[in-house]
């Protein structure tokens, strides 16, 4: 109860009887109208396939019903899903960012099917608005279309440095081709590395410049 059958042992923790057998069964009820009836019955919503042993459903795709039968991660859900900001976010952020320790793209952490879509708390996640609220760029909409402004993650100019004595030139002076203070080199930009122009002369070990403007000066 359940029996050893199949794959019967690998649902038992997520799933009901009554998920594959359909409505009024469970582990000490029956379907007085099915049960007993000379048949297998299963929900259709399984797509139990008899001949092959196997179903092909909504939770994980066609599978063999073997206590052996193995997945991919991509069996039940892409990694990472198409949904929401996760494209957005895959190339800077790993899984455990905001789902936590143990979740990478290929490895899913004890929490893992539990019925529970967990997100980490510094992630500042808000399932019934779908927002975070968080350290990389403030609030932001978990959605593939949602759009952050400049100053949502740092200032026009930032504040950091000598950047307000040099608010009269562009940002690609220093910065290289591409940047303005509306538009970014999307190439470079948000890659972890801050980029400077190579005519800026700029040695991050000393934090200064040596350009052509005004010769060598500390940042
Ligand atoms: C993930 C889907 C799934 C769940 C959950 C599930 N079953 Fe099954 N069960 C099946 C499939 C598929 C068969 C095989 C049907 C066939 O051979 O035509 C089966 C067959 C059976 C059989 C027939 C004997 C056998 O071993 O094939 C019994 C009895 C049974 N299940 C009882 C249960 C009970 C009791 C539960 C809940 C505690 C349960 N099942 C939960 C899918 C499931
Ligand atoms: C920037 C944060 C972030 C990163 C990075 C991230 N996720 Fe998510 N993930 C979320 C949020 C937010 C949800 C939605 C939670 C909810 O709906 O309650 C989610 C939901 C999911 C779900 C549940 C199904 C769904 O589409 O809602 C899966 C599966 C998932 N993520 C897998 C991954 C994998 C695999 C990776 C790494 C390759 C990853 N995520 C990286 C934030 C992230
Ligand atoms: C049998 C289906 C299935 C397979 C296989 C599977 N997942 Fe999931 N995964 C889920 C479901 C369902 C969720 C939704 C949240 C829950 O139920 O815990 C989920 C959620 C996640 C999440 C979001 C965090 C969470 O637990 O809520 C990540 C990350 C994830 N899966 C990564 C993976 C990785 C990596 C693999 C491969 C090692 C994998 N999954 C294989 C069904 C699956
Ligand atoms: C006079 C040269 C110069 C100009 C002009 C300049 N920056 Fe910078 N910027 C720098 C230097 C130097 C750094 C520090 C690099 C480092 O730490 O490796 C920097 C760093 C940054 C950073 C990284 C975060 C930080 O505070 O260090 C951002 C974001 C940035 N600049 C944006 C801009 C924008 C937007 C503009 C135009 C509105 C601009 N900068 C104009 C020299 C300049
Ligand atoms: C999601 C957060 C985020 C948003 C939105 C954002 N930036 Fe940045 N920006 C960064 C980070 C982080 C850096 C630090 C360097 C890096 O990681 O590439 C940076 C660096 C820069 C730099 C320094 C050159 C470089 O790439 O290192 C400039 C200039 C800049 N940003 C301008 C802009 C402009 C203009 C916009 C709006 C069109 C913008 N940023 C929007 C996160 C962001």
């Amino acid at each position: 109860m359940p029996p050893a059958s199949g794959a019967h042992a690998r649902h038992e923790a997520t799933d009901s009887c009554a998920t594959c057998h359909g409505a009024g069964y469970s582990a000490t009820t029956v379907n007085g109208g099915t049960h007993g009836n000379g048949q297998r019955d299963t929900a259709p919503a399984i797509g139990w396939n008899a001949g092959t042993q196997s179903c092909a459903n909504a939770c994980h795709g066609s599978t063999p019903w073997t206590p052996t039968a193995t997945f991919t991660c991509t069996s039940c859900h892409g990694a990472p899903p198409a949904t929401g900001g996760h494209t957005k976010h895959n190339t800077r952020l790993a899984c455990s960012s905001c789902h936590g320790a143990g979740f990478s793209a290929t490895t899913a952490g004890a929490t893992h099917r539990n019925g529970v879509k967990e997100v980490i708390a510094s992630v500042g996640w808000n399932a019934t608005s779908q927002t975070c609220a968080n350290a990389c760029h403030g609030s932001g909409a978990w959605s593939t279309s949602a759009t952050l402004s400049c100053t949502s993650c740092h200032g026009v100019p930032p504040t950091s440095g000598e950047h307000r004595e040099h608010r009269s030139r562009a940002c690609s002076v220093c910065h290289g081709p591409g940047y303005t203070s509306t538009t970014v080199n999307a190439a470079t930009h948000n890659n972890g590395i801050r980029e400077m122009a190579t005519s800026s002369g700029w040695a991050p070990s000393t934090r200064s410049c040596a350009n052509s403007c005004h010769g060598k000066e500390k940042w």
